[in-house]
């Protein structure tokens, strides 16, 4: 079983994900840690994001316990480790260097224990597009910039992350821009993607409306 479930930042993608990992026992592979490992390496190693050579490089030679190792850095859920990752994901080289890392992951899907699933949750922007676009259930999970600036802003508080709200208003704005308008994969629901606009549900509203899509598929 695949279900794919791509948008935009702070659409709800996350949460939809963890619930329907732990509902169906599903592994889970959120693919933005990838682009965000890269961009991360970049930020520490102070290489220039506009650096495409550097970034290959650093995409080419990752592997699942480095990415997993740069996920505990403070900065990789940041607003830093969003933009840099924003940044080096609309390189294609850099895009086809992590593509076989994240198909491969169906072949062999694990929990974070190691121990195996049967089946995975993906959740990115091009997962039922490029990643696995034979899933078995697509969805396309959307809401206003507003609200999610709202979201987005909420949940770094809630860390500790000091930052404003305009700022990741204006952050999330220009993220957009970079994934809706890069020419290799850009953010767009797949032709058989269930489209949800979650500006104005609750995630219980949310989770009622997907729950019979996937019971259907099982
Ligand atoms: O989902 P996220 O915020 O962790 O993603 C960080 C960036 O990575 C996002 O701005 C675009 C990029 N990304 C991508 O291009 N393709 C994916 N499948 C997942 C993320």
């Amino acid at each position: 079983m695949i279900i794919t479930i791509d948008g935009p930042a702070a659409a709800g993608k996350g949460t939809i994900s963890a619930y329907l990992s732990n509902k169906y026992r599903l592994a889970y592979f959120d693919t933005g840690m990838v682009y965000r490992a890269v961009g991360l390496q970049m930020v520490l190693t102070a290489t220039d994001l506009q650096n495409t050579t550097a970034a290959f490089k650093i995409a080419k030679e990752l592997t699942f316990p480095q990415m997993m190792e740069l996920s505990l850095h403070p900065d990789f859920r940041s607003d830093i480790g969003g933009s840099a990752a924003s940044v080096v994901s609309a390189y294609p080289e850099v895009r086809a260097a992590l593509l076989d890392m994240q198909k491969n992951f169906a072949l062999n899907p694990v929990f974070a224990d190691g121990k195996p699933a049967k089946g995975v949750v993906y959740d990115g922007r091009d997962t039922g597009t490029v990643i696995c676009p034979n899933a078995d259930l697509k969805l396309f999970i959307t809401a206003s910039t507003e609200v999610r600036a709202k979201r987005r802003y909420k949940e770094f508080l809630q860390k500790g992350l000091i930052t404003t709200y305009q700022k990741v208003l204006a952050d999330m704005i220009e993220r957009d821009k970079r994934d809706s308008n890069r020419a290799n994969a850009p953010l767009k629901p797949a032709d058989d993607a269930v489209v949800i606009d979650t500006s104005d549900l609750d995630i219980a509203a949310v989770l009622a409306y997907i729950t019979p899509l996937v019971e259907a598929k099982l």
